[in-house]
């Protein structure tokens, strides 16, 4: 199969780039807009960027109308959010945070899940999840703008909250694959690196 991505149509394109990139982490991003309503919504185009400082970067699209997702207005406003991590007992709940309810929804209220406080940011934690990464706005650079259009936004982890071994085994994060399928950290394998 030999494809020009931009021969196919964009909601064609995303399948195509979810089909290969994957397993991928998922971000689950709780932001507050300038009144401090709260937001919470699950990200899987998401990964760490470099550790001095510890920054990380998730990416936000534009809605099929263009129109910027609540997560990025609150954190434009803002300029915090916390990621907390995605585990097998969590998958449901993230997957629940991810109905589109209108600005200024606390999508905790509606998953039952329960804001605990952070350490240096004012957006909350979700307490349910092990780990929990608080940031501070390192820079936004938008690709493009129109519908699907994509925000990289990149985060400076200015505080970790960590409960338990941080391990694949203790923690049983879960990846995104295609569509609506996720799968478990179950079958790992170790490769130690060629040292020269
Ligand atoms: C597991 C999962 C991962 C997702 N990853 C992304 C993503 O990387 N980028 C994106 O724009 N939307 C993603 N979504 C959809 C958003 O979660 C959804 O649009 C959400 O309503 C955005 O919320 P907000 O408008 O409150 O920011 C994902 C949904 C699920 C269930």
């Amino acid at each position: 199969m030999d494809i020009d991505p931009e021969s196919l149509p964009v909601k064609e394109r995303y399948a195509l780039l979810t089909s290969f990139i994957q397993p991928r982490p998922i971000a689950w991003v709780s932001t507050q807009d300038g009144e401090g309503r709260l937001n919470l919504a699950p990200f899987s185009f998401f990964t760490g960027v470099t550790a001095n400082p510890m920054t990380l970067c998730f990416a936000p699209a534009r809605t099929k109308e263009g129109r910027k997702k609540d997560t990025l207005l609150n954190i434009e406003e803002t300029g915090e959010f916390v990621v907390s991590i995605v585990t097998e007992e969590t998958a449901r709940k993230a997957v629940e945070t991810s109905a589109e309810w209108p600005r200024g929804v606390s999508e905790f209220e509606k998953a039952g899940l329960t804001p605990a406080p952070s350490a240096r940011v004012k957006p909350p934690r979700v307490r349910e999840s092990p780990v929990s990464l608080e940031c501070e706005l390192s820079r936004l650079v938008s690709v493009s703008e129109g519908p699907i259009g994509g925000t990289l936004v990149l985060g400076r982890v200015v505080f970790v909250h960590a409960e338990g071994a941080l391990s694949h085994e203790a923690l049983k994060t879960v990846g995104r694959l295609e569509g609506d399928w996720y799968a478990p950290v179950r079958e790992a394998f170790r490769l130690p690196r060629p040292r020269l």
